[in-house]
């Protein structure tokens, strides 16, 4: 039997987020409802941010209220702090995720805060969501490459990784927000993250601006990651990453682990269905 590897769909929320046009809810609620028909056990749909900071995600709760949700996946969303861990667990998000950045000059664009600052603030949305028994799943941005900052030291990815973990999250995952990432360099900064984390407790997402997002996924395969974020359609990118445009599409991560050998659970032509819809989303 072939082996097995997720892909954690994350269109609804990081493909959506970057978009102009003010996406109608309807037409979110059914992106979901097709997505859910694929097969992904897990599907971000919302985000619980600032409306201020990204009003694409202000109807998160109205997504979460609309969809059909189906029995046995979980249904997650973005929490930067209390305030939207509450908004979250009011709307009946299955997990939620913190988020934060191996570079300050991201974690300052992104959530107004610097790492240290960022990690204090995740501490309680991390405890609270445990004690109201929601799985927290942490995420680090610019693994690899910094829009601000530069190259980012491998080492550091580690440290927050260790943070995250002490906070209980049940897995990492590792952002390449702008899509700079290489083969090397992706394998470098695992190397650093393994040393902490073992391969099944993280998670590779790896935009694909430059083109090498599945060329990234191969390496990390051989590192033992065996779940990756994926966005229906290749859509978004995150709004205070400049040149972040472009998710590694999630059709095309399933062909390539499938030509590799792969078993992603997922239905080819439901998956078809959902990215068509997710590009004419972004057409308008
Ligand atoms: P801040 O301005 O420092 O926050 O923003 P604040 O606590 O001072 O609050 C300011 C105002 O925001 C107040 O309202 C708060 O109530 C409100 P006012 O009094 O001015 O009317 N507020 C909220 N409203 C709703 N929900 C909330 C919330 N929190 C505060 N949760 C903050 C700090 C973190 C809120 C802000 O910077 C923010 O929302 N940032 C989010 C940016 C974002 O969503 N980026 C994209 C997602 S990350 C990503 O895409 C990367 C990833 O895909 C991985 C990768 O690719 O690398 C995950
Ligand atoms: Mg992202």
């Amino acid at each position: 039997m072939s082996e097995y590897v997720e892909i954690f769909e994350t269109g609804p929320r990081d493909g959506l987020q970057n978009e102009k046009r003010l996406i109608p809810t309807e037409e979110k609620i059914a992106l979901v409802d097709c997505l859910s028909e694929a097969g992904f056990k897990r599907i971000e749909v919302a985000s619980f941010v600032s409306p201020k900071w990204v009003p694409q995600m202000a109807d998160s709760a109205e997504v979460l209220a609309g969809i059909t949700r189906k029995p046995g996946v979980s249904y997650a969303a973005l929490t930067p702090n209390m305030k939207g861990l509450e908004r979250a667990l009011a709307a009946k998000a299955d997990e939620v995720a913190i988020f934060g950045s191996a570079s300050e000059g991201f974690s300052k664009a992104n959530i107004n805060a610097s790492i240290a600052e960022s990690l204090d603030r995740f501490e309680p949305v991390a405890h609270a969501a445990k004690e109201a028994g929601i799985k927290v799943r942490g995420y680090i941005s610019c693994v690899t490459d910094c829009p601000y900052d530069g190259a980012t030291d491998p080492a550091q990815v580690a440290r927050v990784a260790e943070a995250l973990d002490a906070m209980g999250c049940y897995e990492i995952s590792l952002g390449d927000t702008i899509g700079q990432g290489r083969p090397e360099t992706i394998a470098a900064m695992l190397d650093a993250v393994l040393n902490v984390i073992p391969a099944q407790r993280l998670a590779g997402h790896y935009h694909d601006t430059a083109g090498r997002a599945l060329a990234n996924i191969e390496v990390s395969l051989e590192k033992g990651l065996r779940v990756f974020d994926a966005a229906v359609g290749g859509l978004g990118g995150c709004p205070y990453a400049p040149g972040a445009a472009g998710n590694v599409a999630t059709e095309a991560v399933d062909a390539r682990l499938r030509e590799l050998g792969y078993e992603t659970g997922l239905d080819t032509d439901v998956l078809t269905r959902a990215a068509e819809m997710a590009r004419g989303m972004r057409v308008g």
